[in-house]
């Protein structure tokens, strides 16, 4: 069977730098704590208004597809992953194929969160190797800074994220044993609620008894955003850190030790590990349970903070970028995150 290979990469992420100091304006916290928890020195923020998820989308694939040597024109679909879409629907992919004047192809959105893009590629490696697809853009872009919680209520989550985007363009390999060599996905929703934003979302709704009850308009936004929820801050991410940290230090290394063994091999083999950002604690934890060097694993969430879907892309982009990854190299991206959703993805560069 085919297999697929990432064939161009880009990525982008906007000027405006927040850093550490800057977070103290808005709420009780400091550089020391952010740094020694997370790792995390800066992030950078998207325009309020002139950048959505979908603008930043379209400047990282722009860069993905020339380096592919191709265009617009010959994609012949889109994945696009994010939790911070411009619309609560349209998706961003119906976005993109507007932008970029694509031919009426089609166009995809993938709601994992922080293993989006595993699972963007995933689908995509499928739709290559069955040969119905020859040039699929995928898409990891967040734009986190719209949503935040910049009060001391929200200090555990509003320091870790930050925006940005990355693309690959994926087509068929043309050489022998090079490419994605697997896909790992996995779930388990019985914490769903630990790492989550829970409004506006479907959980209430205006029916009573199987019937459209008599609420007014006022009653029925209620039930969408009402006074209390706002107050309670539930129009925010909510994250129990410490319980997401301990499931993700085991799923992890876990789901790098599946690609390898899928494939006979081991982590001696292994060029280099892009983890999601989530933290660099978490990254430092699976380095250690995985005995890998340092050269063996690519971090920057110093400079960029937890993008969520962007985070692996941007992440691949640079160590390629840096020429930390070459022709014949195996690499792994792996990502955790809310759902909870993990998954890996093995790829002989
Ligand atoms: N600045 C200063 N203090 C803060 C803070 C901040 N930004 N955020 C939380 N604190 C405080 C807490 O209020 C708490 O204070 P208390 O002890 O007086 O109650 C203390 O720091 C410890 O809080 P806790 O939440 O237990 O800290 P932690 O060591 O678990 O670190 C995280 C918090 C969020 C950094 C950590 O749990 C984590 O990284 N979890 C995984 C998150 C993740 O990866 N999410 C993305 C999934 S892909």
């Amino acid at each position: 069977m085919l297999k697929s290979k990432i064939a161009g990469i880009g990525m982008y992420v906007p000027e405006n730098i927040f850093t550490n100091e800057d977070m103290k304006q808005y709420m009780d916290t400091n550089d020391e704590w952010i740094q020694e928890r997370t790792g995390i020195k800066e992030r950078r923020y998207a325009h309020r208004t002139e950048e959505t998820t979908t603008t930043m989308g379209v400047e990282a694939a722009k860069i993905a597809i020339k380096r592919a040597g191709t265009t617009a024109a010959e994609i012949d679909f889109i994945i696009f992953a994010t939790l911070s879409p411009d619309y609560y629907f349209p998706g961003c992919g119906v976005l993109v194929q507007r932008a970029m004047q694509m031919n009426e192809i089609g166009a995809l959105d993938i709601r994992n969160q922080c293993s989006g893009f595993v699972y963007a590629l995933s689908v995509a490696d499928q739709f290559i190797k069955t040969g119905m697809y020859k040039n699929i853009l995928v898409i990891g872009s967040e734009k986190h800074s719209f949503g935040l919680d910049f009060s001391t209520r929200g200090r555990n989550i509003s320091v870790i994220f930050g925006d940005g985007a990355g693309a690959v363009v994926l087509q068929p390999a043309q050489k022998d044993g090079q490419g994605i060599l697997s896909t790992h996905l996995h779930s388990d929703g019985e914490n769903a609620e630990m790492l989550a934003m829970y409004n506006p979302g479907t959980h209430a709704n205006h029916w009573v008894n199987d019937k459209v009850a008599d609420f007014n308009d006022a009653e029925i936004a209620d039930m969408f955003m009402s006074k209390e929820m706002i107050d309670k801050g539930q129009n925010f991410p909510f994250m129990d850190g410490p319980a997401v940290f301990k499931k993700a230090i085991v799923k992890f290394p876990e789901v790098v030790v599946e690609a390898l063994s899928q494939n006979g091999l081991t982590t001696a083999d292994l060029n280099m590990l892009i983890p999601h950002q989530a933290n660099l604690r978490i990254s430092q934890f699976v380095q250690q349970k995985l005995g890998l060097q340092d050269h063996q694993v690519y971090n920057n969430i110093q400079k960029y903070g937890n993008t969520t879907a962007a985070s692996i892309p941007i992440a691949l982009c640079e160590a390629w970028e840096q020429g930390k990854i070459k022709e014949g190299d195996l690499v792994c991206l792996a990502a955790f995150g809310s759902g909870y959703t993990w998954g890996s993805v093995l790829v002989r560069w």
